[in-house]
């Protein structure tokens, strides 16, 4: 019961990142104006700005990371 709770957390955390991702890529998101319930809009919401949390620290991570390289900055 708790491992299929994490899981489900983990996975929602997941898609929620990738939505940061495209929105921060394309600027689209999920236009939370075609929910009537306010409840369930907020609660999407909260949802999307753990995925913008989740990028901005791992956008911190991958620039403090020799793994990765910035492409803009290579000749
Ligand atoms: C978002 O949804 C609302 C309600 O359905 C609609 O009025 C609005 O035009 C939509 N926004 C976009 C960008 O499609």
């Amino acid at each position: 019961m708790l491992a299929k709770l994490v899981h489900f957390a983990v996975d929602a955390a997941l898609v929620s990142t990738v939505l940061a991702g495209i929105r921060r890529t394309s600027g689209y998101t999920l236009n939370t104006s075609n929910i009537n319930h306010e409840d369930i809009k907020k609660a999407v919401d909260g949802w999307l700005s753990i995925g913008e949390m989740i990028m901005d620290h791992s956008s911190v991570f991958v620039r403090g990371s020799s793994l990765f390289e910035d492409e803009r900055k290579k000749g």
